[in-house]
């Protein structure tokens, strides 16, 4: 979702910020623009639809020079994907601003701003916030009061960076809702979206907070807070290495990411494990006190974070026996719901910063929930700011939109949790100290089935020409099927749905044909006899089946039916080891229809509006 890179240096700074657009482009866009302002103190705008290297080839056409510049990747939400609508956006070459985030008062003041003469050239939300500033500074307004001044009158999210013609020596930034990191140099300053833009020029960072308001010059910074308060925000260094975000010899970052599982996996264990047991202080100091009162739990979380949450329902309540529900951020946040007592509010998150999840973390807070729990990967996010107890899950930066390793690093986070809750609920310890050993083989057992790759791109041929799959679980497999369908639709534009297989019969066996293939996740346990009747059922309809199944179950490869072998697993980690084929399928099918793997057409990796 939107990108901003922002920079007042002492050097030129189009290809800083040309560098970081690129290094946002993961997010999701499809416009890109930048403008900086010249020694003349001319501000000079480019923007183009499409790739940013389609941005930079226009500037290498059209040279930038300057050391004050905003830059922007736009995923259009008011407006369609245009040049007039890409950022930064001017008003009357005076001053000019990169947004992220959407103001739902706009039309209000769009109406009482083309009353006072403003004159619009595009249809976005973005562009009222320029022309307020704008008649800030008209009267007479210094650049930071007149952001304030503007900022008060908006309501929604923004991220913002702001540069003024008349005022060349700086750049004042604000944030609420959307996400904003500053980047501090040595005698320059920088904004972004994200970390992951800037590490080329300073690996120093301070993270705003909520209602900030930031007022940038080469050597100075003042930050006031949301009551206009003066304040300090500590300089934060990050440790993620420049490399991490490069693809390196891999064809593209989900590839890469796919096969990063295993080290993600024993990163996220490390240091959380004793020989038998699982350490609840990876939660926080209080955390164990705290799991012994809690008698429920709620997680909330959207995509592939959502289904994590639903894998995990089954060990919680299957475990722990502690009663779980799972439910999409963006339900539970508009419904009345019923808060349980001794209530654990667990938010799932990549990049914790997804506009539905937080706003439910946030209600939560208000709902008397005993405590509030982030699994989350990134440690500077709001979520993990926001939460009480959390556990970072140590996927290190993903950049393919498609999350792949964050989920495993997920599903190995909330089997953590299940231990630890499950000690103060009557968990024997010997179940721990057998889930443990399980824990500690994930590496090697996601290695052996990572050694499938090449299969997998085989198998992938038969997807191609088709338009529809259908993918079948049960159980906790049932998640691992919905992950999958997700995978594919994502990023190879096939339509695909799962399936509880128990469901067959209730109206997806009415689309089954030799057009129709199905995928069957079927490890060798209580449900398999059940789930090959439901197979049957399929067989039995002219459908193609694709089973994905543990090394020893017993079935044939006869016409119509293909047989994946994937080692064998014990029930309670085989969702991780059956996550990665349907990874893998998802990749290889997208790659054989040459779509844009890593940035799928009309989606965002991090989704911070509504
Ligand atoms: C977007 C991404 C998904 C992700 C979902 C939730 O849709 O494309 O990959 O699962 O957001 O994101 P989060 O960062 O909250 O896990």
């Amino acid at each position: 979702m939107c990108g901003i890179v922002g920079a007042i240096a002492q050097r030129p700074v189009a290809a800083i910020l040309l560098e970081g657009l690129r290094r946002l482009e993961y997010r999701g866009y499809d416009s890109a623009g930048i403008a900086v302002l010249g020694p003349d103190r001319e501000l000079r705008r480019i923007r183009t639809l499409g790739k940013v290297a389609r941005l930079r080839d226009e500037v290498e056409r059209q040279p930038l020079p300057g050391t004050l510049g905003l830059a922007h990747t736009r995923w259009a939400t008011h407006g369609e994907p245009a040049t007039r609508n890409a950022h930064p956006h001017q008003c009357r070459d005076r001053c000019l601003l990169v947004h992220n985030g959407i103001i739902e008062n706009h039309e209000i003041l769009r109406r009482a701003q083309l009353e006072g003469g403003h004159r619009f050239t595009s249809e976005t939300d973005t562009e009222v916030i320029i022309h307020a500033i704008f008649d800030q500074l008209a009267a007479g307004r210094g650049l930071v009061d007149a952001v304030r001044g503007a900022t008060d009158l908006l309501v929604g999210a923004y991220a913002l960076g702001v540069i003024d013609t008349q005022d060349p020596e700086r750049l004042v930034a604000a944030r609420k809702g959307s996400p904003l990191v500053i980047g501090v140099g040595f005698g320059e300053h920088f904004i972004a979206s994200d970390v992951a833009a800037l590490l080329p020029v300073t690996h120093r960072f301070i993270f705003l907070e909520e209602g900030d308001v930031a007022d940038l010059t080469r050597d100075t910074l003042q930050i006031w807070d949301a009551l206009g308060h003066p304040v300090v925000r500590p300089v934060r260094e990050s440790t993620i290495p420049l490399d991490s975000t490069e693809r390196g010899s891999y064809r593209h970052f989900m590839l890469k990411e796919i096969h990063e599982q295993p080290r993600a996996i024993a990163d996220t264990l490390e240091g959380r494990l004793t020989a038998t047991r699982a350490l609840p202080e990876a939660f926080g100091n209080q955390a164990e006190t705290l799991f012994a009162g809690i008698r429920a739990v709620t997680i909330v979380a959207c995509g592939t974070s959502y289904h994590a949450g639903l894998v995990a329902r089954s060990w919680i309540e299957g475990l722990a026996g502690i009663p779980c529900q799972v439910e999409i951020a963006s339900e539970y946040r508009y419904r009345r719901h019923v808060v349980p007592d001794g209530g654990l509010f667990v938010a799932i998150s990549q990049s914790g910063e997804t506009a539905d999840t937080l706003a439910a973390l946030r209600l939560a807070k208000e709902s008397g929930y005993a405590a509030l729990l982030a699994i989350c990967n990134v440690p500077e996010s709001s979520l993990v700011r926001e939460s009480d107890l959390v556990l970072l899950t140590r996927a290190g930066p993903e950049i393919g939109v498609a999350s792949t390793k964050a989920f495993t690093t997920q599903l190995v986070s909330l089997l953590l949790l299940t231990l630890v809750l499950g000690r103060s609920h009557g968990l024997d310890e010997a179940t721990e100290a057998r889930a443990v050993a399980l824990l500690r083989s994930l590496p090697a057992r996601l290695e052996e089935v990572l050694a499938l790759d090449d299969a997998i791109a085989r198998l992938a041929e038969q997807f191609v020409e088709k338009h529809h799959t259908l993918y079948l679980g049960r159980g906790e497999q049932y998640p691992i099927a919905l992950e999958g369908a997700l995978k594919l639709k994502e990023i190879s534009y096939i339509h695909a749905e799962a399936y509880p297989a128990g469901e067959l019969k209730h109206g997806p066996l009415a689309l089954i044909d030799e057009d129709m293939p199905v995928v069957a996740v079927a490890p060798n346990n209580a449900l398999l006899e059940k789930l090959k009747s439901n197979l049957q059922e399929v067989r039995a309809r002219g459908g193609q089946l694709y089973v994905f199944a543990d090394y020893h179950v017993a079935m044939d490869e006869v016409d119509g039916v293909t047989v994946v072998k994937l080692p064998e697993t014990d029930d309670l980690i085989a969702p991780l080891v059956f996550a990665i084929p349907m990874q893998l399928l998802a990749y290889h099918v997208a790659v054989l229809k040459g779509t844009d793997v890593d940035q799928p057409r009309n989606l965002a990796k991090s989704v911070t509006v509504e």
